[in-house]
């Protein structure tokens, strides 16, 4: 066979596998179909519970108090499958801007990440519905989100600029984690970390469902003060419960959650020293609606990370270190 035959019955295959994977996402992955309804049904007595004490309410702005309020109606008794399409979800945390954005940020995630990591790593999932974008590699296509590409881009420019020893990142706990993606991510990436995402009760159950859907509800535990942390899995738990546990992680990360937060809830952030972190992926508002944004860029600086602006998001930059 000459090196023309072989290119185009690589790329049939290619043509064939992308048809099958598109059209299994399309039309659903029945374990997750399955999953989450064997699992929705317990959405809203988990919020309940979980709110039984309310949201932190000095910690909230008040886009999330609104934001929160809003959903919690739209969102009862549980979230529809295709949560992701939900306005106020694209609206606040989904990141879709095909074009540019999305291939600078995808060369950068291959330049980090070993072709093998890559597939797992960036790969969608069905349940949420995300809004699906094809990506070449190597070794063929895969369906992937920007947003999930946009958030693999974090983890990337943080390997990149403060080159952590990867195998001490052990325990990492996040602030604000939105539907759960990058805990996703990183756990895809390095199965048996300790994670915990700290989030209002709302986001916190979303969370739950979403990565229990996506890996099983034996890999994600809900903290609710009697539940212990769970070593080597995926933790979330309500700010509210938050000043019950005793957080010693390696790596804090709060991507436009923390500044989105108030005062009030920076100040309980930096009293508990990062949560002992000695290694921070944060990413903030430099001007915005949110009037203490920036101040979780000073913060980090005089801790002594490196701030590095995002040129293609005017007003936004990372602090890493
Ligand atoms: C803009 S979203 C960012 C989500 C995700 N980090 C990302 O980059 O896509 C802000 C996140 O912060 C959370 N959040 C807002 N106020 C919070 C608070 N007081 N305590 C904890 N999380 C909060 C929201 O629920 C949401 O998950």
């Amino acid at each position: 066979m000459n090196g023309n035959s072989s290119r185009i019955l690589k790329d049939a295959w290619n043509g064939l596998r992308v048809r099958a994977l598109s059209s299994r996402l399309r039309s659903g992955n029945p374990v997750q179909r399955a999953r989450y309804d064997d699992l929705k049904s317990t959405f809203a007595a988990r919020l309940y519970s979980a709110s039984g004490e309310g949201e932190v309410s000095g910690f909230m702005t008040p886009l999330w108090e609104t934001v929160n309020r809003d959903l919690r109606r739209s969102f009862s008794p549980y979230p529809p499958y295709a949560f992701l399409r939900h306005r106020l979800i694209g609206r606040t945390m989904v990141f879709h801007s095909p074009g540019l954005i999305f291939e600078r940020e995808i060369e950068e995630v291959k330049r980090q990440f070993a072709d093998g990591d890559l597939a797992s790593l960036i790969r969608e999932d069905d349940v949420g519905k995300p809004h699906l974008i094809e990506a070449s590699t190597e070794n063929g296509s895969i369906m992937t989100s920007h947003n999930t590409v946009h958030h693999a881009y974090h983890l990337s420019r943080f390997l990149a600029v403060a080159r952590p020893d990867i195998d001490s990142l052990r325990t990492i706990v996040e602030w604000g984690g939105g539907y759960g993606n990058l805990a996703k991510i990183v756990t895809r990436w390095r199965p048996g970390t300790t994670y915990v995402i700290i989030d209002t009760p709302l986001f916190s159950c979303i969370q739950w469902l979403y990565l229990s859907v996506v890996f099983g509800s034996d890999s994600v535990v809900f903290l609710d003060r009697r539940t212990p942390l769970a070593f080597g899995r995926i933790n979330v738990l309500p700010n509210s419960f938050a000043d019950s546990y005793d957080l010693n992680a390696d790596l804090f990360i709060s991507t436009w959650a923390l500044s989105e937060s108030s005062r009030e809830a920076q100040d309980y952030v930096l009293t508990e020293n990062w949560f002992g972190a000695k290694r921070l992926l944060l990413a903030y508002q430099v001007h915005s609606e949110f009037p203490d944004a920036h101040r979780v860029g000073l913060l980090a600086r005089e801790a002594g990370a490196a701030i590095e602006r995002i040129d293609f998001l005017p007003q936004n930059e990372y602090a890493l270190l």
